[in-house]
């Protein structure tokens, strides 16, 4: 199974991207900064794992919709530019994505050097986990850390697209600074036929 495929579509080109989050024109915010811990402590080997905070906003410059489509894949949903940060070496805790499989992520900034993003398997339960409840986790709810073991793990550099896995348990580790990347979902049949190439 691969948890991971980079492709290779253009840059966005750096106009197309504004960091002016409060601009209707261009983003509607879907959360505003929030703690990335499902509203617990996170330990692992007796170790704090100190999470960062994230917002996510859907991106509404038609521009860069536009730009995404002829350039990268008219079959999505939707984009979101999410944006996650901590001062130093924050890890966005381990879970599995609300509404997606499958998520193909463009890094503008990578939040600083070495930045992880991994998988995982939890002891005794499969893989590719089942559709979680709001806010959860992930499907079977709180996931311990010291229950683990690390699948793969990939450095997503800044200007690069990625599709990653979001239905398999997955963290990034090491985020120092700001971490600002767009996320586009899949329509849902189109999903269902690059999910094909993922086994
Ligand atoms: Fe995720």
């Amino acid at each position: 199974m691969k948890f991971y495929q980079s492709v290779e579509y253009p840059a966005v080109p750096a106009h197309l991207i504004s960091d002016n989050y409060t601009d209707p024109s261009q983003y509607q915010t879907v959360k505003e900064f929030k703690k990335f811990d499902y509203g617990q402590d996170h330990y692992w080997q007796g170790e704090f794992i100190p999470a960062p905070e994230y917002c996510i906003y859907t991106v509404k410059n038609q521009d860069l919709i536009d730009w995404v489509k002829q350039n990268v894949s008219p079959n999505y949903a939707e984009i979101q530019l999410i944006v996650t940060r901590h001062k130093d070496q924050g890890r966005m805790i381990v879970h599995t994505d609300m509404s997606r499989k499958l998520a193909l992520n463009y890094i503008i900034n990578a939040g600083g050097n070495n930045v992880k993003t991994n998988w995982f398997q939890e002891h005794d339960k499969p893989v590719i986990r089942s559709t979680k409840p709001n806010f959860a986790q992930t499907d079977t709810g709180f996931v311990e850390y010291d229950n683990l073991d690390l699948l793969d793990s990939v450095e997503c550099n800044a200007n690069s697209w990625t599709i990653i896995r979001t239905d398999v348990l997955h963290d990034v580790s090491n985020i120092s600074g700001n971490r600002t990347f767009l996320s586009i979902k899949f329509s849902n049949d189109y999903e269902q036929e690059l999910l094909k190439t993922f086994d």
